[in-house]
């Protein structure tokens, strides 16, 4: 027997006994409430020790229960009594306050001075300029929209990113759309369509086209023209967006199980309710790079002209320069790529696929802008980068890589009220966002927590224009990424793109040498096929000082 097993022995025999004895001898109701505590507990302990399917329950009657309760309480435990400001993920205690008191408009400074290990390795910072100037108000937005739209799209630099209705509340789309209307952002759908939520106060809207074709699909899952049509006609339908991939579950699909689907996520998502819903790995229209630019042009002629992309999460880069053959080769090129990091968030995925796959953010809109370049086609395609965005330096790191605008995902549900309880999987959620109970989603108030975004919006804006003229820089697209430095091994300082170069404008096409790992991707690259074999060995930097070249070859 264990310990714990002699315990309840012990407490059951004794306390029944002794309990049952006051009770006969006197009587009082404090000896019957007693009894009834030991008779329950001998009952659970019973059940625990014959019963139970549990090994620690039977190893452990009743006191198992104490741990399962903790349990539950461990993500709040951690966060509210354990956890320093700086050491959670995805989001430490620093970036969450400093999202909830922009989102309040409440003061957002700090006292004393960094609370971060500015010696760490990997640890990013800027230069400042003794000559600090201010953003003119004429670059405060970028122009979305290539050679063949006629409709371009004046966007702001951070914006609202894709979180379908059906992973998200109704209320929480409202909000999200409100806070994009106050603050002159765009909303981006996610890619369970366009709802009466999304389109109720007026805020611009980017619809997104995943592999289920939600919106725009025949009963049976082929692309419907009139159904396409009816939505990209629609006035707050400023820009179309096809998903590829997203940093969170790179190559994965998904499944809206029948149970979950309602009638009106039917009717807003075009599907059948008498079955579950699978979104394929692959989307339908975009089979390959040559189908995805067909179908780029497509979308585009069909809305009318509207700016149309895609987005990924990048794994090899030889399938991205895949991409950039198509473009050259029928020379359609998309308005925009939104460029998603391993890094970024979902409702639910596989554990190893957040985890282990994909490209970061910064690494990936660097050689996006870098492949981009090397193929002259960086004038005609804007880039929008999502991965944690909490603060403004989140946002000026990734345009100084190479993004024009940036999109955050879960800073806006935090500006809604999200504390990060990481149970968006479960309809559980705490704060009426990540959930479809009726009576969680209602808890949720529409006007004051779009407003609480437009602010967290309005002030990381506000903060970014100041860090940019802190730079001595008047303008966002001033920014290179030479100047964003990373703490290095050995203490050393390192500049983005110091260690591998940008492309020159053209080199891919054949213009200047390539250097080695780009020379092996362009060869490799096919615009008829996705797939390209990873046979590249990346080699340290280190190997790279050693070896006493100039440039990565
Ligand atoms: C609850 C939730 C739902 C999401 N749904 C979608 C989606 O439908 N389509 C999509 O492309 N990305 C989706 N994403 C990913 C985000 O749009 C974004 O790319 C990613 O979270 C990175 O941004 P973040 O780090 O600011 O959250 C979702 C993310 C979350 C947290």
């Amino acid at each position: 027997m264990t310990i714990m097993q002699i315990v309840f022995w012990c407490i059951s025999v004794l306390g029944n006994t002794g309990a049952s004895l006051a009770v006969y001898y006197t009587g009082q109701p404090l000896y019957w409430v007693l009894l009834a505590v030991t008779l329950i507990y001998t009952a659970i302990g019973l059940y625990d020790l014959f019963l139970s399917r549990h090994t620690l329950n039977r190893l452990y009657p009743v006191v198992a229960y104490i741990r399962y309760f903790l349990e539950s309480f461990r993500t709040e435990i951690h966060q509210y009594f354990i956890a320093s400001n700086t050491e959670e993920l995805p989001f430490n205690r620093e970036q969450r306050t400093l999202v909830y008191q922009r989102a309040k408009n409440q003061r957002d400074t700090m006292a004393f001075g960094t609370q971060q290990d500015v010696l760490a390795e990997n640890y990013l910072s800027l230069w400042h300029s003794l000559s600090p100037t201010t953003v003119k108000p004429e670059y405060e937005r970028i122009m979305i929209g290539g050679p063949n739209c006629t409709q371009p799209y004046s966007a702001s630099y951070l914006n609202i990113s894709a979180m379908s209705y059906g992973a998200l509340s109704k209320q929480a789309i409202e909000a999200l759309n409100l806070g994009a209307k106050l603050s002159h952002c765009y909303h981006n759908t996610g890619e369970g369509s366009v709802s009466p939520y999304h389109l109720k106060h007026g805020g611009d809207i980017v619809w997104q086209i995943g592999s289920g074709l939600f919106g725009c699909r025949t009963q049976d899952g082929q692309f419907d023209e009139n159904e396409f049509k009816k939505i990209a006609h629609l006035d707050a339908v400023k820009m179309i967006e096809i998903k590829l991939s997203q940093g969170a579950k790179p190559g994965h699909g998904g499944v809206l199980p029948k149970s979950k689907i309602s009638d009106e996520i039917a009717a807003i998502r075009g599907i059948p309710k008498d079955r579950d819903c699978v979104s394929p790995t692959i989307h339908p229209l975009c089979e390959n790079p040559l189908s995805l630019l067909a179908t780029v042009g497509q979308f585009r002629e069909l809305s009318g002209g509207k700016p149309v992309g895609f987005k990924l999460c990048v794994g090899n880069p030889a399938e991205f320069l895949a991409i950039c053959k198509a473009m050259i080769e029928t020379e359609i090129t998309p308005d925009f790529i939104t460029i998603d990091g391993a890094e970024g968030g979902t409702g639910a995925a596989p554990v190893e696929f957040s985890n282990r796959l994909g490209m970061t953010c910064l690494d990936a809109v660097y050689l996006i802008n870098s492949a981009l370049i090397g193929c002259g086609l960086r004038d005609k395609i804007k880039l929008i980068a999502s991965g944690k965005t909490a603060s403004a330096f989140d946002l000026l790191a990734k345009v100084a890589a190479g993004a024009d605008v940036v999109n955050a995902a879960r800073t806006m549900m935090m500006a809604l009220g999200c504390i990060q309880s990481q149970s968006c999987n479960t309809n559980h959620c705490p704060t009426g966002i990540a959930t479809q109970d009726p009576a969680r989603g209602k808890a949720l108030n529409v006007p004051s927590k779009g407003q609480r975004v437009a602010n967290f919006q309005k002030n990381t804006l506000h903060a970014f224009f100041e860090l940019v003229g802190s730079m001595g820089l008047d303008q966002p697209r001033a920014l290179t990424p030479n100047m964003l430095k990373r703490r290095g091994p050995y203490g050393l300082t390192v500049s983005l793109g110091g260690v591998v170069p940008l492309l020159g404008v053209n080199q891919l096409l054949g213009h200047s040498p390539l250097p080695a790992p780009w020379n092996e991707w362009w060869q490799l690259a096919s615009s008829e096929r996705f797939y390209v074999a990873d046979k590249q060995y990346l080699h340290s930097p280190e190997l790279f000082y050693r070896s006493g070249q100039t440039q990565m070859n």
